[in-house]
């Protein structure tokens, strides 16, 4: 079957890393997740005490950053990978979440990135998600889906999620986290996150996972006919 670019943009915690990595082992596709890359660019930034303020200090850090999805032949998944080191799990943490919406508002840093974006579509194939893939990366993209759920219940996965890693964690936290991410990401001035016109909307509050796989399997079948 032809291949495709599958495009999943949407608040943060909607579940949208869960879907795409699930359609991409369906599909045999390669699933990158986009905000992996400003993860990173935001723990380079902090561990090296970049002043992003500065669009000089930025472009300057920016030269000294190598970013790679390599693949865990264990799980499947590409895995992010900051100038030849496994930063997976490192890029998860709460202390990158408060900052990295801040980051991946600077110009330079999102040129830097979407660059690199583009080229990975190059093969077809792929599910990328993210904030702007379907308005700015991919805007010719054959499917393109728009995430969203319920605050609260987006809340809540999220707390079980980082609860499992820190328990002193509290909801409050998580909450406010989140609302500030949502509220950044969509007013900043470059990129911010929205809707694409043809993107077609995913409201998961009530759906299991294998409910979205059904409807965006049949989603997948149109977009590729149509094609
Ligand atoms: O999807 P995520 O939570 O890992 O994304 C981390 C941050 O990066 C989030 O605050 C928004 C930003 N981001 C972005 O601006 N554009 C993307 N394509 C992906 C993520």
């Amino acid at each position: 079957m032809k291949k495709i670019i599958i495009t999943i943009d949407g608040y943060s915690s909607c579940g949208k890393s869960t879907l795409a990595k699930q359609l991409a082992r369906k599909l045999d596709y390669t699933y990158i997740d986009s905000g992996a890359m400003y993860r990173a660019i935001t723990l380079y930034f902090i561990q090296n005490r970049i002043d992003w303020v500065s669009p000089e200090a930025v472009v300057k850090a920016l030269a000294d950053i190598h970013l790679d999805f390599v693949m865990n032949v264990m799980s499947g998944v590409c895995e992010m990978h900051l100038n030849d080191e496994n930063v997976e799990h490192l890029i998860r943490e709460m202390v990158i979440a408060e900052k990295v919406s801040e980051v991946a508002a600077i110009k330079e840093v999102r040129e830097f990135a979407v660059a690199q974006q583009k080229q990975m579509g190059a093969r077809k194939g792929i599910v990328m998600d993210g904030r702007d893939i379907g308005t700015v990366v991919f805007p010719h993209a054959e499917l393109k889906i728009f995430m969203t759920a319920d605050i609260d219940i987006r809340v809540e996965r999220r707390f079980k999620e980082l609860y499992a890693k820190n328990r002193n964690i509290t909801i409050e936290e998580v909450k406010q986290n989140l609302e500030l991410r949502d509220y950044i990401d969509a007013n900043r001035e470059i990129s911010p996150l929205r809707k694409a016109d043809d993107a077609i909307i995913l409201d998961n509050s009530q759906l299991s996972l294998n409910d979205q796989l059904e409807l965006v399997m049949q989603w997948v079948e149109d977009a590729t006919m149509a094609h």
